[in-house]
C-alpha cells in the first residue's frame, strides 16, 4: 500500500505531480479562463479576505497573500485559527473569509468558521476531504485533489492547497478586472507546468537525503526566507519539528539583525530559501548579503536556489537546486526539498516518519 515506498510520507512527497496536475484539471477553459463555478459567492461586494487555517496550511495561506493582493488587489490578512476565534474580529458583509484545512475536521479551523459566519461573513472553504465538516459548513468550496494523505505530516496537501489559492486569487482578478486576460492565462499556462517542475526536483533529492542524514546529531537548525520563501521556511521548521524532534525556527531573513542572529554559533545549520534572481532583484541581492553575515558568524549554510543562480554559490556550505518558476510560485518547488529534509532525517534518527509522537493527523479538539 505504501507502493514500495518506505513510509506513507515518502509516497506522498513522490505523488506531489500528478496531485498538483489533479487539482488543475478542469479549471481552466480551452481560451485560458478560470472556471470556478463552485465560487458561487457575491465577489462584486467583497473588499479584504482574511484566512484562517492552522499549521501547514497557515503556511500555505502565508503564501497565498501574496497572490491575493497582487493579483487580484484584495487587502488579504492572514491568522491562525485558534488566535482568530478568541479576540472579535471585525468583519463585514465584504470580508471574505478563507479557511484553508486538508482534513475538514480541525476543530480550532472549524471554530473560526462557524464565528465568522455567526458575524455575516461569506466562508470560502479550501479542503481536500470530500464531505467533512468544514466544506458542509462553508458557503462555498474548493476542493483540493491530492487524494487521501494517510501521514501526519502534510505535504502532498499542502502543495494543492497553494494550487487552490492561486486558482482563487487567479479567479478573484478575472472577475474583478484587476489583471488582463492575457497575463491570466499566461499565469495558468505556467502552472500547469508546474507538475513537471516539481518532478524535476524530485529527481535530484538524492543529495538533500545525504545532507540530512549528516545532519541527524544536530540538536537545532534555523531555516530563513523572504517575501513568499519566509513562510516555507517556517514549513520547513514545522516538518523538522514534528518528524524529527528538533529544534527548528523560521526567520524573516530581514528580522535576524532585530534578534535571532544571535543565535548563530560554529556549525549551527542554517537553510536559506533565496528568491529567483530573476523576479525581484532587491529581495535578491538582501538575501545574499544575508547568507554572508550568518557564514561570517560560523553558519553552515544550506542554500536553496533557482538553476543557474551563481551569485549565492560563494557563500553556500550545501547547494539545493531548483528549477527556474515565477517568484510567488517558487513555493511549490522550494517546499519539497525541505519535506525530503525532514523525513530522511527522521529517518535517520530511526523514528516513526508517518506517526511522530504526541500528533493525531486530524486534530478534532481545540
Ligand atoms: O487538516 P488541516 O489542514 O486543518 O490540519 C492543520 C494542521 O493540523 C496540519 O497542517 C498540521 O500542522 C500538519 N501535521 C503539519 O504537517
Amino acid at each position: 500500500e505504501k507502493g514500495g515506498h518506505d513510509h506513507f510520507m515518502l509516497k506522498e512527497i513522490a505523488e506531489q505531480p500528478r496531485a498538483i496536475a489533479d487539482t488543475l484539471l478542469g479549471r481552466v477553459d480551452e481560451q485560458g479562463r478560470l472556471r470556478l463555478d463552485e465560487v458561487r459567492l457575491p465577489l462584486g461586494t467583497v473588499d479584504k479576505m482574511i484566512i484562517v487555517a492552522c499549521g501547514t496550511s497557515y503556511h500555505a495561506g502565508l503564501i497565498a497573500k501574496h497572490a491575493v493582493e497582487r493579483w487580484a488587489g484584495l487587502p488579504c490578512e492572514v491568522e491562525l485559527a485558534s488566535e482568530f476565534r478568541y479576540r472579535d474580529p471585525i468583519l463585514s458583509s465584504g470580508t471574505l473569509i478563507v479557511v484553508i484545512s486538508q482534513s475538514g475536521e480541525t476543530m480550532d479551523t472549524l471554530m473560526a468558521l462557524r464565528h465568522a459566519r455567526e458575524q455575516g461573513s461569506a466562508v470560502l472553504a479550501i479542503c481536500n476531504v470530500n464531505g467533512s465538516t468544514i466544506p458542509r459548513e462553508a458557503d462555498a468550496v474548493i476542493y483540493t485533489h491530492a487524494g487521501p494523505e494517510i501521514a501526519v505530516a502534510s505535504t502532498k496537501a499542502f502543495l494543492t492547497q497553494l494550487v487552490a489559492c492561486y486558482l482563487m486569487a487567479l479567479y478573484l482578478a478575472q472577475r474583478r478586472r484587476t489583471l488582463p486576460d492575457e497575463e491570466i492565462a499566461g499565469i495558468l499556462a505556467r502552472l500547469s507546468k508546474a507538475p513537471a517542475d516539481v518532478e524535476a526536483v524530485l529527481t535530484t533529492v538524492e543529495p538533500v537525503r545525504e545532507l540530512a542524514r549528516t545532519l541527524k546529531n544536530q540538536r537545532c537548525v534555523l531555516f530563513l526566507g523572504r517575501h513568499v520563501g519566509y513562510p516555507v521556511a517556517m514549513e520547513g521548521a514545522l516538518k523538522l519539528k514534528e518528524l524529527a524532534y528538533m529544534h527548528a525556527e523560521g526567520f524573516a531573513a530581514g528580522e535576524l539583525k532585530h534578534g535571532p542572529i544571535a543565535l548563530i554559533e560554529e556549525g549551527l545549520p542554517v537553510v536559506v530559501v533565496v528568491p529567483s534572481p530573476k523576479g525581484e532583484p532587491t529581495l535578491h541581492g538582501k538575501i545574499v548579503s544575508n547568507i554572508q553575515e550568518i557564514r561570517a558568524r560560523g553558519a553552515m549554510t544550506v542554500v536553496v536556489c533557482e538553476d543557474g543562480d551563481t551569485a549565492v554559490e560563494p557563500y553556500a556550505d550545501a547547494l539545493i537546486r531548483v528549477p527556474a518558476v515565477p517568484t510567488l510560485l517558487q513555493p511549490l518547488v522550494t517546499t519539497v526539498p525541505l519535506q525530503v529534509f525532514a523525513c530522511e532525517l527522521a529517518s535517520a534518527k530511526g523514528l516513526d516518519v508517518d506517526q511522530p509522537r504526541n500528533l493525531a493527523k486530524s486534530v478534532t479538539v481545540e
